[in-house]
Order: structure tokens, then C-alpha cells, then sequence
């Protein structure tokens, strides 16, 4: 039973300003605040248990050892992967995409091969298909917007061609919160023999995933923004093409056997985490999922859904803000209001006690598209409250009048 009130209790970050103005938090996709059971993973990893992993021979690194693989499975359980060797820990999003551009991409790419990527992502799925196309001679060829900020099917299907090779889009985007196509364009990809890169940074969070009933070639998220630490995330890439790519980063546990005259390579999944991993990461990654598959999901975006249909008509009332892209149905909200800058609304609501993003959220081609240099961004996570929502708005009318 979701019960908002007994939900807020346990992140302790939301009580920090009690008795004074309270926090509120409407920047969860940025990063979400914590629940204490993570928070304790965490400590309860450092205090009783920290040891280094896959070394050693003594109990701490054997607990150490079983707990961080134990958090593989969890994870490989939670989006459904076909084998525990899928699931490679990485830092992030951003790693995990570098991951796939300097192995596999690097690795296959050909001169005048293209990588299709959606204009609304966040630079974290640009720039390292540009870094890698420049390395190959392969060209990054953007899929635009259409007015509505969705993706344009219609042009994808046009720039689809024998010469794609891979397709890299936002399960859903971090701006606008639009929930792309990607089960369409993942059969589409694949008919012409394209591999699917899928970031679920922001997806992940609000939807259930099965990898394999989605049959995305990668699919990868970051901890950070699924109430987990920061420093830790996921790449899940199909077993067939993860055992063909080369290694990245080198280093210990990423190998087999070292000599001056040649070097041969672990097992997958060590293969692609060389060094020392973030253990307590991995385990308090995999004690959110837990804590998150405790709760009713459906009810909890639900709630999302309403709060932010909330904010967006209690929007469309004052004159000078126009929403950017609106999205039913989604947990992220964007707008401007025209001759004023979007960090004084930020800085006018902070003042206020309340925590937005401002500016261009890492996706310059989007806020290109748009003609818009930012936006202010209302993003809600699994604490907020319709009060907070009337808070808000409230702040919001005060900002405007000082403007
Ligand atoms: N990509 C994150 C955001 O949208 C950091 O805020």
C-alpha cells in the first residue's frame, strides 16, 4: 500500500530544515534523495564489512565478495537478464555508454557507417558517439524532434539505412520526460542489422524493464537517480556481444594471466571492471531496488503522473510561462517564462526553499531545437506531495511578481 507519508519518513535529507522552512525537492532527475535504508547499507558496508573484492584470503573479503556479486544478480534479476555475466558494474551512465562506444562501436565501426541518435539527448548519449565516430570515420546522424517533443518516427525510418549501425537513444529524455519509442525502434534497428544502445536513467525509474522482452542489445542506468548512491551503475549488454568486444579500461581482476609477452583477459563480466569496484555502490544499488520493488510501483506513478498534471494546469493559468514539450503521463516538467532568465526563477524558488534544475540539462541540441538557451525543470520523485505541488505554484506566483 503506498502511503506518501510513511514513504517521506524514511529520507532523512527532506526533515533537514524542520521547524523552518522545509525542503522540497522537486530535482529528482537530477539525482532523488535517499531513503535510510541505503543509508545504511552504506555504513552498515563500511563499518562490519569493508574488504576488498575477488582478493585476499581472509572472511571480510569473502563476505565483501558475496555480497557485491549477490547485488549482480539482484540487478540482473530486476531488468530480467538472461545470465549474471550481462550485468557490468560501471560508475554511471556516462561510463557505461563511453564503455560501449570505445569497445564495441570502436571496435566494428567502418568509415562512412552512421550512429543515429535522438536530438533530445542529454550529452552523456552525444558526445561519446562523436568522440568514437571521429575515431572510425563514422558519422553521427541526429533524428529530430517534431513540435510535440516527441521522437520523429518518420524521419528515423528515412535516415534507417544498411549503413546504420547503431542507434543510441533515452528511454526516456530528461528535459521534457518524453518516453520515446524505443520497442518500435529497437525492431526497426534490427532489421537492418543495427545495434540498440537504450539509456534508462530516467526510464528505469518510473517503469519496470525486462531486457529481454524489449531485446535491446544495451541498456544501461545509473544508481544515483533510483534513490542508490552516486558512483555506481549499470551496463547490461546481450551476452553474444559483450563476449566479442574487447576490453577497456585495464588493469587487476580484468585478466587472466599478465606477462611481458602478452596478457589474456578474464571471464565476463570481470573482464570489464579492471581495479578496485565500488562495492558499497553496488550493494546499496541493489538494497534500493529491493527497497523500491517493496513498494507498489503502479501507485507510486500514479501519484508522479498526478502531481505533475497538477503543476502543468496550475501553469497554463499564469500568462507569462509557457511549458516546453508537456508530457502526460510523465514525472518531469520544463518551462520558461519569456524576457526572463530561467536561473532567476531557480534562484527566486531556492529562496523559497525549493530545489529546481535551471538551464540547459546537459542537452544542447534540444535546447537548440527549442530555440531556448534553458528551462526551469520540476522533476518529482517517490516524496513528494500535492501540498508540495500548491507550495510550488505558490512560490512560483510570488517569483513572478518580483520579476
Ligand atoms: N542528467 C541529469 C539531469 O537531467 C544530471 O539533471
Amino acid at each position: 500500500m503506498f502511503n506518501i507519508q510513511n514513504i517521506r519518513r524514511q529520507f532523512p535529507a527532506l526533515a533537514q530544515n524542520e521547524g523552518q522552512e522545509a525542503l522540497i525537492y522537486l530535482d529528482s532527475a537530477a539525482t532523488t534523495q535517499k531513503p535510510q535504508v541505503v543509508i545504511d547499507a552504506i555504513s552498515h558496508y563500511y563499518s562490519t564489512q569493508n574488504a576488498n573484492v575477488h582478493r585476499g584470503s581472509h572472511r571480510l573479503t569473502a563476505k565483501a565478495t558475496s555480497d557485491f556479486e549477490a547485488a549482480r544478480d539482484t540487478m540482473a534479476q530486476f531488468i530480467g537478464a538472461s545470465s549474471r555475466k550481462e550485468i557490468l558494474w560501471t560508475r554511471g551512465a556516462t561510463e557505461a555508454i563511453n564503455l560501449i562506444a570505445q569497445t564495441y562501436a570502436r571496435n566494428t565501426l567502418q568509415v562512412g557507417d552512421e550512429i543515429l541518435v535522438s536530438e533530445m539527448e542529454h550529452h552523456a548519449n552525444i558526445v561519446p558517439w562523436q568522440i568514437v565516430a571521429a575515431q572510425t570515420g563514422a558519422s553521427v546522424v541526429k533524428i529530430p524532434i517534431t513540435p510535440e517533443c516527441h521522437f520523429d518516427l518518420e524521419a528515423f525510418q528515412a535516415r534507417l539505412s544498411s549503413k546504420t549501425k547503431i542507434v543510441a537513444l533515452a528511454h526516456t529524455t530528461n528535459v521534457t520526460g518524453t518516453r520515446q519509442p524505443i520497442e518500435t525502434v529497437i525492431k526497426l534497428a534490427h532489421q537492418v542489422g543495427a545495434v540498440v544502445v537504450i539509456d534508462g536513467a530516467q526510464g528505469i525509474v518510473h517503469e519496470t524493464v525486462n531486457v529481454r522482452e524489449l531485446d535491446a542489445d544495451f541498456y544501461l542506468f545509473s544508481g544515483h537517480k533510483l534513490y542508490a548512491p552516486a558512483g555506481i551503475g549499470v551496463l547490461y549488454g546481450k551476452l553474444a556481444l559483450l563476449e566479442t568486444m574487447p576490453p577497456w579500461h585495464g588493469g587487476g581482476k580484468m585478466v587472466e594471466k599478465v606477462s611481458f609477452e602478452g596478457t589474456t583477459f578474464a571471464e565476463l563480466p570481470g573482464k570489464f571492471e579492471a581495479g578496485t569496484p565500488n562495492v558499497a555502490g553496488a550493494i546499496a544499488l541493489a538494497k534500493a531496488i529491493e527497497w523500491l520493488q517493496s513498494c507498489d510501483r503502479i501507485a507510486i506513478e500514479a501519484h508522479l503522473h498526478r502531481l505533475q498534471k497538477l503543476t502543468y494546469q496550475a501553469l497554463q493559468q499564469l500568462d507569462d510561462i509557457r511549458v516546453i514539450g508537456y508530457q502526460p503521463n510523465a514525472s518531469i516538467l520544463s518551462f520558461v517564462m519569456d524576457g526572463v532568465h530561467h536561473q532567476d526563477i531557480a534562484t527566486l524558488l531556492d529562496q523559497q526553499g525549493i530545489a529546481v534544475r535551471s538551464g540547459h540539462h546537459c542537452a544542447h541540441p534540444l535546447m537548440d531545437a527549442l530555440g531556448l538557451t534553458g528551462t526551469v525543470r520540476i522533476s518529482f520523485g517517490i516524496y513528494n506531495t500535492e501540498q508540495e505541488v500548491e507550495q510550488l505554484i505558490a512560490a512560483i506566483n510570488k517569483a513572478v511578481d518580483m520579476l
